[in-house]
């Protein structure tokens, strides 16, 4: 039998089916289409907290009064990997050797390493004063700027203005190769 959509029957049973529609979307597609929550891998619930997860740092924000996990600033999801620097044959007991690490975010840093008897040392070049580079002279690493002199050995100071010492970065050996990891 024909239908008549003309019929008062037939046009009520249209718009139950057009309002059914309305609420299925509302339910389904309006939330499908909310922007995906970030997991930290435990509840957010001190607002300022910091969770570092497989090296991208969360911290724990009040966002219209639900605290939840938000990617810090600046941390992009950014790996720490070490970097083969130098074949170990390179680097004898006793010698310092500047060396460009490529970083993540496309630049490289300067490293000062320094073989002992102790292992490897890796500092960063950047003097702790007023960040002018550090380069060996003698026993010792020195700042031409304003003659600041560091341990290389430890990165400690010798010889002041600067007060602090050399930041330090984790350096490795393996596989007949130098690694240094940036990490600060
Ligand atoms: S920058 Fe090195 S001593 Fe001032």
């Amino acid at each position: 039998m024909p239908i008549d959509p003309k019929s008062p029957k037939n046009s009520r049973r249209a718009f139950i089916a057009t309002t059914a529609a309305a609420f299925v979307w509302l339910f389904t597609g309006s939330r499908a289409a909310a922007a995906p929550s970030v997991s930290a891998g435990a509840p957010c619930k001190v607002k300022g907290r910091e969770r570092t997860v497989d090296g991208v740092t969360f911290v724990c924000r009040n966002a219209k009064g639900k605290l939840v996990w938000r990617r810090k600033p600046g941390n992009a999801a950014e790996k720490i990997v070490a970097v083969r620097v130098l074949e170990s044959a390179e680097l004898g007991i006793g010698e310092t050797k500047v060396v460009n690490v490529p970083t993540t975010a496309g630049g490289t840093a300067g490293v000062v390493l320094t073989r002992t008897d102790a292992g490897i040392t890796a500092l960063k070049v950047n003097c702790t004063h007023a960040g002018f580079p550090v380069a060996r002279v003698g026993n010792v690493l020195q700042c031409e700027l304003h003659g600041s002199q560091f341990e290389p050995g430890t990165g400690a100071v010798v010889t002041g203005p600067a007060t602090r010492p050399l930041i330090r970065y984790d350096a490795s050996e393996a596989s007949g190769g130098i690694y240094v990891t940036l990490n600060a």
